[in-house]
């Protein structure tokens, strides 16, 4: 009789170091995750492997059900035939697992290089935790390096993004504003544009993140402030955890 590989010999098995990180942080968060959890399930290269790691135990018989933030996390889940539901079902999650572009030290983060923000903040929002698993160059001492997303209506958006930079200004906030795509507009799963709005350094995140809200024509911005409960965090000393998981 042939013995059935365990669930970790069924993962993807990545291979550069920064890649290894990732799948390092996912799987901690992975110990996380117990029988009969409703989970949000991240965007990204990160969240792609704890959606893995999650498939494989699925496989194995643990009893989940998931909400994913992003068709294309859909499509994982769907494909290893994970149990997906509507949050409008579940109305509450347990945990959401999901990666970040930058978090500081008080779990503030930018999301929405993926062009997930949206449903990513909706899903986190409804959750009772939100672990964020990144390789530890997504940790900064301020805000800003990372470009910030703010997803706009199609409608005049250009007007938007006039408004967009005047609520970067009355926060005292500077930067170049830019559509992602340019001429070929990257198009969000909720059918909006996304501008990138580069500041280096940000200045009063909880300023601008009302700031930009006022603006008409935007949906959502990348600002994610009081949401993560915890981080993963994999470097080559090892894991850092950072909150409470
Ligand atoms: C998608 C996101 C991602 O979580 C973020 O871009 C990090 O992605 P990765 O794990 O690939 O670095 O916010 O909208």
């Amino acid at each position: 009789m042939t013995e059935q590989a365990s669930w970790q010999d069924r993962i993807l098995k990545p291979d550069t170091a920064v890649e290894q990180m990732k799948q390092k942080a996912a799987l901690r968060a992975l110990e996380e995750v117990e029988h009969g959890m409703r989970l949000g399930l991240g965007t990204g290269s990160t969240a792609r492997y704890f959606v893995d790691g999650l498939g494989a135990k699925v496989a194995d018989g643990l009893d989940v059900v998931c909400v994913p933030t992003s068709e294309a996390t859909r499509q994982q889940a769907e494909s290893l035939n994970i149990k997906l539901a509507e949050l409008d079902d579940l109305k509450r999650l347990d945990i959401t697992v999901d990666g970040a572009d930058e978090l500081d030290d008080a779990l503030r983060l930018i999301k929405g290089g993926g062009g997930a923000l949206l449903r990513e903040k909706i899903v986190a929002a409804a959750s009772d935790k939100m672990i964020v698993i990144a390789d530890d160059s997504k940790k900064v001492a301020t805000l800003g390096a990372f470009d910030l997303p703010v997803e706009v209506n199609m409608f005049s958006h250009g007007t938007s993004a006039a408004a967009i930079g005047d609520a970067l200004a009355a926060t005292d906030n500077q930067g170049a504003i830019s559509l992602r795509g340019g001429d070929s507009p990257f198009i969000t799963d909720g059918g909006h544009y996304i501008y990138d709005c580069a500041l280096g350094q940000m200045n009063d995140p909880e300023a601008l993140a009302q700031a930009l809200l006022t603006v008409p024509g935007v949906v959502e911005h990348g600002l994610f402030l009081g949401y993560a409960t915890a981080a993963i965090l994999a470097g080559t000393d090892g894991l850092i955890e950072m909150g409470d998981l």
